[in-house]
């Protein structure tokens, strides 16, 4: 018995570092040509890499959240346990169908807050939030209103908070897919003209989704200068 455990451990530690995720301490060297390939089937693969985008949020208990564009409460779900019952996450929907069902899911999990919020925002108090999540709810934000409703997240989120978008990645998006996905590089620049910079953005390996992370521009002061040499003396 003891013999197969240590040798289960041995595999683990083996097979361990080969999993290809491009995260941000990972390396990006192609090891295998098929290490990019989508491995998860359905309209959500990025679920499979909840672990990961959990590591990647680092939420702390009492943390305010924000799940725009909830759905089934899948992310709310998962990031409850963390925040604790000191913290809430408020899982925003437009569609009253899963509003109610998210209500009836959870109504033992007192810290998901499932309602209706208005299609331009999340109706939520300024200053309310540490962190805005919008897995694949961004691309459905009002046309030509999304640099607008990062402007209001700008308001909502807390000084130190952060927003992170979850979306498939525009140029990996085939057929019908194309219309559920966007471009990070576009993201980038309407985050960016609404007030916040992206400190983060990374493919979530075998998915074709990638995650961005930004928090307030106001928190880079302006960079130092180079002190001007005093002129020689004649
Ligand atoms: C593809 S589902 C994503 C579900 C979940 N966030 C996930 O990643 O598994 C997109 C959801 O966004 C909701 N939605 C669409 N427009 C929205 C808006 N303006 N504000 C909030 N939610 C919205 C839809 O009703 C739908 O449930």
């Amino acid at each position: 018995m003891c013999k197969l455990l240590r040798l289960l451990v041995l595999i683990v530690l083996i097979i361990a570092p080969t999993v290809a995720y491009a995260d941000s301490t990972g390396s990006t060297r192609v090891a295998d040509a098929k290490q990019h390939a989508c491995t998860g089937g359905g309209g959500y693969p990025y679920r499979e890499k909840a672990e990961y985008v959990l590591k990647e949020l680092d939420l702390k208990p009492g943390d305010v959240v924000v799940d725009i564009g909830a759905g089934d409460g899948w992310w709310s779900e998962r990031m409850a346990p963390l925040v604790g019952d000191k913290g809430a996450i408020h899982a925003s929907e437009v569609d009253q169908k899963k509003v109610d069902k998210m209500k009836e899911q959870y109504a033992k999990v007192p810290q998901i807050k499932p309602y209706l919020c208005p299609t331009d925002g999340t109706g939520l108090p300024d200053d309310s939030c540490d962190l805005a999540f919008i897995s694949k709810a961004y691309h459905h934000l009002p046309k030509e209103g999304h640099v607008d409703y990062m402007r209001h997240l700008h308001k909502v989120i807390k000084p130190t908070g952060r927003v992170c978008v979850i979306e498939k990645y525009a140029g990996l998006a085939t057929g019908r897919s194309k219309e559920h996905a966007w471009a990070p590089g576009k993201l980038a620049q309407q985050a960016e003209e609404a007030g916040w910079i992206q400190v983060r953005c990374e493919l979530i390996t075998g998915t074709y989704h990638f995650i961005a992370i930004f928090v307030q521009k106001d928190l880079f002061p302006p960079e130092p200068q180079r002190k001007k040499k005093p002129a020689a003396k004649p």
